[in-house]
């Protein structure tokens, strides 16, 4: 196998592969960005994590107040996955512009804030707040929230609502806006399609799935809010299903997400048809999971002779 350092400057030079993905508006270095939820602020990152090599990352969800989150326990192991009930725990917007954005800045790295509200005016006060800040590069809206005032069902498991958020967020923000979509509904076309016709420049699939775990000593649920999102390998086909369904349901680009631990799953998405995609858990189990996925992606184009990773976009054979 050869590796990229071990080539020679004037081979690299020749041959490296090239990376760089366009997602609407952002020009990315490359394709794998940090999920939110699962990266900080980025900053708690820093000493550990080269940010400058990353295609990006998004930060934890904002809302415009500070939010505690949801009482302990709100994490929980399952086989191949984790669950969690967090319950978008935060800073709030003001507090993300004041102490965390500007030490992101220095970095030069593409930061994305994912947002969230409890209504479509909450969404659109934090992503005027957002707009032009200095560093930011876009926004991620999380429409899996619920709808506080209209019975809490989460905004993103109807086209209508998702329609509503998105169109108030576009019309609030000249930046590029991203659209999260939650996986928790029956057929995820519909709002995806509501999320492109209503201004969105891209969509991340997806967010976590629904789930339970129950400890069988105690016979209570092992989180305290009963029910919570399960994220990481458990998830990856799931999630890699809706991938491939939106990107043949709409025609802006697509970020997979959902049980990435290696290039190969990254690959998978990038054959499905995704643009880029997004590493969440990945990174709690080991913090250089994105840099690693970064050299494993150049090392297979290397490997199989492709000069740009856009070649690979979209080319599921048939069976
Ligand atoms: C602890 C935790 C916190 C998360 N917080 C957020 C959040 O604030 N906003 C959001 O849109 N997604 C959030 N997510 C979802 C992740 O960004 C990602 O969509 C999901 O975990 C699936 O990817 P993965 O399997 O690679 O973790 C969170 C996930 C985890 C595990």
């Amino acid at each position: 196998m050869i590796r990229v350092e071990e080539m020679s400057d004037i081979d690299s030079v020749k041959t490296k592969p090239n990376l760089e993905v366009t997602i609407g508006p952002l020009e990315l270095s490359n394709p794998v960005i940090a999920a939110s939820g699962t990266f900080g602020y980025g900053l708690e990152f820093s000493d550990q994590v080269d940010l400058c090599r990353l295609g990006g990352l998004v930060v934890k969800g904002l809302s415009l107040e500070p939010r505690p989150g949801n009482p302990q326990p709100r994490l929980a192991e399952t086989t191949a996955g984790l669950l969690n009930s967090i319950g978008l725990q935060n800073v709030g917007v003001r507090a993300f512009l004041e102490e965390k954005l500007p030490e992101l800045a220095d970095y030069d790295c593409c930061v994305l804030a994912n947002i969230f509200g409890e209504s479509p005016e909450e969404y659109m006060r934090v992503a005027e707040m957002l707009d032009g800040a200095e560093g930011l590069s876009g926004l991620e809206v999380n429409v899996s929230c619920p709808n506080v005032k209209e019975g809490g069902a989460q905004f993103g498991t109807d086209p209508q609502k998702t329609r509503e958020v998105v169109a108030g967020v576009r019309k609030a923000t000249r930046m590029p806006v991203i659209v999260k979509l939650s996986p928790n509904v029956s057929d995820i076309r519909p709002i995806a399609r509501a999320a492109e016709e209503a201004g969105a420049d891209a969509l991340s699939v997806s967010n976590t799935f629904l789930g339970m775990a129950i400890d069988v000593e105690t016979r209570r649920p092992r989180l305290s809010t009963v029910t919570g999102g399960l994220s990481g390998p458990a998830i990856k086909p799931l999630a890699l299903r809706l991938v491939w369904e939106t990107v043949n349901a709409v025609n802006i680009p697509v970020i997979g997400v959902g049980g990435i631990v290696s290039a190969e799953d990254a690959l998978e998405y990038i054959i499905a048809g995704a643009h880029a995609i997004q590493i969440g858990t990945a990174n709690f189990m080991d913090p250089l999971a994105c840099i690693n996925i970064v050299d494993e992606l150049e090392t297979y184009l290397l490997e199989h002779g492709i000069q740009d990773i856009s070649e690979l976009r979209g080319t599921l054979a048939e069976k």
